[in-house]
């Protein structure tokens, strides 16, 4: 059975003074125990994260990082940093993180690498654009980033990897992908996952949807075979929005 698993990615939003704010109201909500909730701040409020959420059962981490452990690298935080403070989670190969920096496969490939050796969990963003869906490329495109970004994981470390789906389309427009293509593309990327690694590791995986999910299509997106969780954008930087998330099975 593969625990569910809602994330909030606050994206370059909340400066440390709101973050303490928002942070002191998630801290007080009555989570589902059932479901694993998960805030990822920007690098400057992650102390107070980990200050404020000591006491939840709410998870924290990074929405990036660099792959080597130290140096000369201004401007970037390493897995080493993020293992110190108790970083669960990073997100990497971010659509934003692609386009806007331009990360390649090759980079997030050693990133998630890198991110296995400290014990963070990465989750690992893939997603077609609307070009891409329109032409039918989707498939294609997806299964690119995946095999390109998984590459050299062992069978032991894939089933710690959780994988979000992001149609770069359905991001921060209001469009939500179906809930039944969102289903078969969480499907189709388990589908990726069982050829590479096996079938039984591929049951084991976490793959979830982001893409304008809220408060109002969190159970339809839930309740679909393939999809165990969900990587959120605007709807978590509000407590109750993200009460309501974490608690859509209640
Ligand atoms: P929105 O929920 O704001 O569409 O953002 C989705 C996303 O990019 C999460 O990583």
């Amino acid at each position: 059975m593969r625990k569910s698993v809602i994330v909030g990615n606050w994206k370059m939003n909340k400066t440390p003074t709101e973050a303490s704010e928002l942070l002191d109201q998630i801290s007080k909500l009555d989570l589902d125990r059932e479901v694993e909730a998960g805030v990822c701040t920007p690098a400057i409020d992650l102390l107070l994260a980990k200050d404020k959420l000591s006491e939840t059962n709410v998870n924290f981490g990074a929405q990036n990082m660099y792959f080597e452990e130290s140096g000369a690298f201004t401007g970037e935080i390493s897995p080493t940093m993020l293992q110190d403070i108790g970083a669960s989670y990073v997100i990497l190969g971010h659509s934003e993180r692609r386009e806007y920096f331009h990360e390649d496969d090759e980079l997030i490939n050693k990133k998630v690498l890198s991110a296995l050796d400290h014990d963070l969990t990465p989750i690992l963003c893939c997603g077609e654009t609307l070009e891409e869906r329109e032409a039918e490329k989707h498939e294609e495109k997806v299964r690119g980033q995946i095999e390109a970004d998984l590459e050299g994981i062992s069978n032991e470390d894939i089933e710690k990897v959780i994988i979000a789906y992001e149609p770069i389309w359905a991001i921060g427009t209001g469009k939500t992908a179906s809930s039944d293509d969102a289903d078969s593309m969480c499907g189709y990327i388990r589908s990726i996952i069982a050829d590479k690694f096996g079938e039984e590791y591929a049951q084991k995986v976490r793959i979830q949807y982001g893409g304008s999910v809220k408060p109002n299509n969190v159970v339809e997106l839930m309740g679909k075979e393939n999809i165990d969780g969900a990587l959120v954008g605007g709807a978590s930087l509000k407590a109750e929005d993200f009460e309501s998330l974490v608690n859509y099975n209640k």
